[in-house]
């Protein structure tokens, strides 16, 4: 009795002494910059994965617009009241064209209004928006004497009409009988909305035609171009304000085998001329196949330089090293006949920055942009790993540090941010000087938290870290379960704070995957999700903008009792100077259920401005998510803060469960 009483009252003091005791302050040096922070610190990851570019980004409305699908039919229905044997056949030129060998040749017997039709049925539909024009261009050529008109029109899915337009392709120049393809094009506008509209061209008339290349866009693509991308995609990548974007992936890069590995040259110009691959994610997963799922590289290596430069992001292209996916054939290049994949490489370099006398930058200049991209890195491998790999990443580095000693190059550190794996490149990289190592981490939210002092031990001399891939997992790595809610988002804006912490260390960070079309996905979680005519981002969205926009230019310590705040009564801090806009930077996330009162001390201040503003990103509960139905349910709030300008300290008051983000001006 007497010992329980003893232990009560030792901790009735106990607790009395905590309450007692005040929070500790914390404390932000603003006259002692720690580190620079890259303009090229948050970035994105594109791979075409998820319908990521085609039937995503990339606007084409028509799939296997070229009859190049395994399937040579798959997307179109042959319809009509009067086929007849043979009126629909695909040909094949092989060698004659084989970058896009097939082709379909179309008989019409005296063909009139629904005696003969091929419908197109988009990717997983079509999204048609009322009001808008929609472009429709095909190539054509006529075998012989006929004439043959199409009748475009669009339906809605219960196969109304809700657009239509002609086009007769002329049959009566000679130059169109002259076996040679020629483009006919007609624009239309439709009269109504609809997520899951489809293309039917009926045909009529007397003739034999050839068609290939049928292709459909709607008016409104990012900057109005023409067989451009979806501007509410791209507006979605322009609003993170995304330092660099990586592209084109990821394990597309290696390709299933070396033979679809994917190879940059080919994706330029004419884009019947560039010549398609099975996606590897139409197969890699059996429990998310996705069997019409081709690239068709209509969003080619120009279109991502161009892509990059519009939203102000520096291009990061990775290639591939001589090695296929190791998770699938794994094959190797030979050494001796790894050269080609070096020139590769070189040739890029020339491609994005050489002058328009050169060889590569005349073809840049052709293409329609003599002016340089501006190309300072580029990741050789993805997920490469093994002696293989730094074999022939050595074989990379001599050459384009020979004629490029001040490019940077990223390297592989495999598929897991810990084990055997990762500790043999991770060693072998630095031994090497590699001067960026790309790791990646899929793991749990709780994973985050207990990593956000990873970076605190890295040297600061050698090689930096490119934080290439990573997203909480709710469940566990390519389980379709994952969901991309708030508890992961937090574990990841908690994450951030040590990234930004050690950003002397790490240069670059992308959470991947970065988009997912809702009908045709084959990875969660995913940073944007998107539908035929919508787009929403995550919690995770808001998370990578919030730290984008609110970059900063260099790391400013900032501690508790002397210790960066990691965890400790459950919040994570970390603070930037923004050199620019003379602002102080604070990021402080919660990820408690309780509010946490805290003041934050910015020694070394001059002149502080009254108020400051919060940018609150908030939600009681972890499992929310954003939706279609309600995209900003959990997006960032701002508010305004008062400043003690004389203590030169503001007081925080931390919500339960909750990323703030805090600018305060500081006037000299
Ligand atoms: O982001 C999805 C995939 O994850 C990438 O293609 C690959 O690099 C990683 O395994």
């Amino acid at each position: 009795m007497h010992v329980v009483t003893k232990t009560v009252a030792l901790l009735l003091a106990t607790a009395c002494l905590a309450l007692a005791q005040p929070a500790p302050v914390l404390r932000v040096d603003v006259a002692r910059p720690v580190a620079e922070i890259q303009p090229t610190m948050w970035g994105v990851f594109f791979e075409d994965i998820n319908f990521g570019a085609d039937g995503g980004i990339y606007a084409e409305m028509v799939k296997n617009r070229s009859f190049e699908f395994f399937k040579p039919l798959m997307g179109w229905k042959v319809d009509g009241k009067k086929r007849t044997e043979g009126d629909v056949l695909v040909q094949n030129r092989g060698d004659e064209k084989s970058s896009n060998p097939r082709y379909l040749r179309v008989t019409t017997n005296g063909a009139v209004a629904g005696d003969l039709s091929l419908t197109n049925e988009g990717f997983r539909g079509m999204g048609i928006k009322k009001g808008l024009r929609y472009d429709f261009a095909v190539l054509y050529g006529y075998p012989s004497a006929g004439k043959v008109t199409m009748q475009l029109n669009l339906l809605n899915a219960q196969n109304e009409v809700i657009g239509t337009g002609t086009l007769s392709p002329d049959a009566t120049a000679s130059a169109d009988r002259d076996g040679q393809w020629h483009k006919a094009q007609v624009s239309f506008t439709a009269t109504a909305t609809e997520p899951k509209g489809k293309l039917r061209i009926g045909l009529e008339g007397t003739g034999v035609i050839d068609l290939d290349m049928i292709s459909l866009f709607p008016e409104d693509t990012w900057k109005g171009r023409p067989g451009g991308m979806r501007a509410d995609m791209v507006q979605m990548l322009a609003d993170l304000k995304p330092g660099f974007v990586r592209f084109p992936g990821g394990c597309i890069v290696e390709g299933h085998d070396l033979e679809q590995r994917y190879q940059w040259k080919k994706t330029l110009g004419p884009i019947e001329d560039r010549q398609l691959l099975i996606n590897r994610w139409n197969f890699e997963f059996g429990h998310r196949p996705a069997p019409d799922y081709f690239q068709t590289f209509g969003l080619g290596f120009l279109e991502y330089f161009q892509l990059c430069e519009d939203i102000g992001a520096a291009p990061l292209p990775i290639l591939n090293c001589g090695m296929a996916c190791q998770f699938n054939t794994a094959e190797l290049v030979p050494m001796s006949q790894i050269d080609p994949y070096v020139q590769d490489a070189l040739d890029l370099i020339e491609f994005a920055n050489g002058d328009v006398s050169t060889q590569w930058g005349k073809v840049r200049a052709g293409l329609g942009h003599p002016k340089p991209f501006n190309l300072k890195m580029m990741g050789v491998g993805n997920e490469n790993w093994g002696p293989q790999y730094i074999e022939r990443l050595a074989v990379f580095q001599k050459a384009i540090k020979a004629k490029y000693p001040d490019f940077k190059l990223i390297c592989s550190s495999g598929t897991d941010p810990n084990g055997d794996r990762f500790d043999y490149l991770n060693g072998n990289l630095r031994a090497m000087n590699a001067d960026l190592i790309d790791e990646h981490y899929y793991r749990r939210p709780e994973w985050f938290l207990q990593n956000v002092g990873r970076y605190d031990s890295y040297p600061r001399n050698g090689s930096k870290v490119f934080a290439g891939e990573w997203a909480a997992q709710s469940d566990d790595v390519a389980k379709p379960t994952n969901k991309n809610n708030w508890q992961c988002a937090l574990s990841e804006a908690a994450f951030m704070t040590g990234l930004e912490r050690n950003a002397a260390v790490v240069q670059m960070a992308s959470y991947a995957p970065l988009f997912a079309n809702a009908d045709g996905w084959q990875w969660t979680p995913d940073l944007i999700w998107v539908d035929n005519l919508h787009v929403y981002g995550t919690p995770n969205y808001y998370v990578q903008q919030l730290y984008s926009r609110n970059k900063g230019t260099n790391v400013l310590s900032m501690t508790a009792n002397g210790q960066a705040l990691a965890g400790k009564d459950s919040l994570y801090a970390s603070a930037a100077w923004d050199k620019a806009a003379s602002e102080i930077i604070l990021k402080m996330v919660n990820v408690s259920g309780k509010s946490v009162n805290r003041t934050v001390q910015l020694d070394g201040a001059k002149k502080l401005a009254r108020t400051g503003t919060v940018m609150l990103l908030t939600n009681d509960k972890l499992d929310a998510v954003n939706s279609f139905e309600n995209a900003t349910a959990v997006s960032p709030v701002e508010q305004q803060i008062p400043v003690d300008s004389n203590k030169k300290t503001v007081a925080m008051m931390l919500a339960p469960r909750s990323l703030s983000v805090v600018r305060i001006k500081v006037t000299p």
